[in-house]
């Protein structure tokens, strides 16, 4: 990113799975999320310099956001960055309804203005991509990214954007150990080459690979990652063993060696963190630094895994 913004921190927070909470066991995740317990985490990742947040309307409808403002209470807005998102599928219809769904995230997370606004995905890019233009004349928008998009996709926003002397400063995409598409389809040489931040999410595979789950011990019956990955976990063991022996001679785990992936491949992983130990990992993920050889190790380990972690809301790069 650009301009006089704080640095970005290696790590982004997600709180997909806090939209979660107050519904415990029963939501997406099937995480047992509380109030409290999140202010801890709050607390250990200001703490800790993991300052940037992400949310989005869609997690828990609204839920996420407020969750977040309340746990980030007391500190200066100063102190934290937020990004939330527009997702065109629960458009208004009033006669801006990116101007309204900001607006509604504002007032949830009572602020006046998000560091970061993404467009969710490209259901219509020349369709929503010129509202965020007076938001960022108005600052209530900081900066802009894309989500989910293609390069072609990135390329049309940019160029709307730019006609109004602004760009796409960042991308926001699936990008893991098992879901590759954003490199193989050049969007992340993309971001290398017009020094665009690209920000990595679903790392750990929604839990999948932080080496915790496995056959033995599946994800929460009943919520929709276990429909999604138990399935496959007897396939990941071996990936997920390397990377636990791997981070052993660095007392790290195996989460942290995917993270530190990661940022070996030159993105900023949003890290769905849930609890407070989860920061404690991500200080160490943080100083990893993975030879050429490991990252191509796991890589190999992870094609032999052969599976598709494509999510059901994602297009083919
Ligand atoms: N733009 C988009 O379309 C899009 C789509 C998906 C996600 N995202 C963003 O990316 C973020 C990350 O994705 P995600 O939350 O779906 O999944 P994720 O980060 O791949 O995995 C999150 C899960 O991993 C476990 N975990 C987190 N940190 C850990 C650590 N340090 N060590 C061990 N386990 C750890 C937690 O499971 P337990 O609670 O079971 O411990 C947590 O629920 C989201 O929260 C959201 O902000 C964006």
């Amino acid at each position: 990113m650009t301009g006089k913004e704080p640095a970005v921190p290696a790590v982004a927070l997600g709180t997909w799975a806090w939209g979660d909470s107050g519904e415990a066991g029963d939501g997406y995740f099937g995480s047992r999320l509380s109030e409290s317990g999140l202010r801890e985490v709050v607390e250990k990742a200001q703490a800790n310099g993991f300052t940037l947040w992400d949310t989005a309307v869609v997690y828990g409808m609204g839920r996420s956001e407020s969750v977040l403002a309340r746990a980030l209470a007391g500190y200066d807005r100063s102190e934290y960055q937020l990004s939330t998102k527009f997702t065109p599928q629960i458009a208004g219809d009033g006669d801006d309804p990116v101007a309204d769904m900001l607006e509604q995230s504002l007032d949830r997370m009572r602020t006046d203005y998000v560091d970061l606004f993404w467009i969710h995905n490209p259901s219509d890019v020349a369709r929503w991509t010129p509202p965020l233009i007076p938001l960022l004349r108005s600052g209530k928008v900081r900066h802009v990214g894309v989500s989910n998009h293609n390069l072609e996709e990135i390329a049309l926003a940019d160029r709307i954007l730019g006609e109004a002397g602004f760009r796409v400063e960042a991308v926001q995409n699936h990008y893991s150990l098992l879901y590759r598409s954003s490199e193989r389809a050049g969007v992340l040489d993309h971001c290398r080459k017009h020094d665009v931040r690209f920000f990595s999410y679903m790392v750990l595979e929604q839990g999948a690979l932080t080496g915790r789950y496995g056959p033995a011990n599946p994800l929460p019956e009943g919520s929709t990652r276990a429909a999604v990955y138990n399935g496959i976990l007897p396939q990941l063991q071996a990936l997920t063993d390397r990377m636990g022996a791997i981070g052993e001679d660095r007392g790290a785990s195996a989460a942290e060696v995917a993270t530190a992936w990661a940022i070996a491949k030159g993105t900023t992983p949003i890290v769905g963190v849930t609890k407070p130990g989860h920061i404690d990992g991500l200080v160490r993920a943080r100083g990893i630094e993975l030879t050429d050889g490991e990252v191509a190790e796991l890589e190999a380990l992870a094609d032999a895994a052969d599976v598709d972690t494509r999510g059901w809301w994602e297009q083919e790069m």
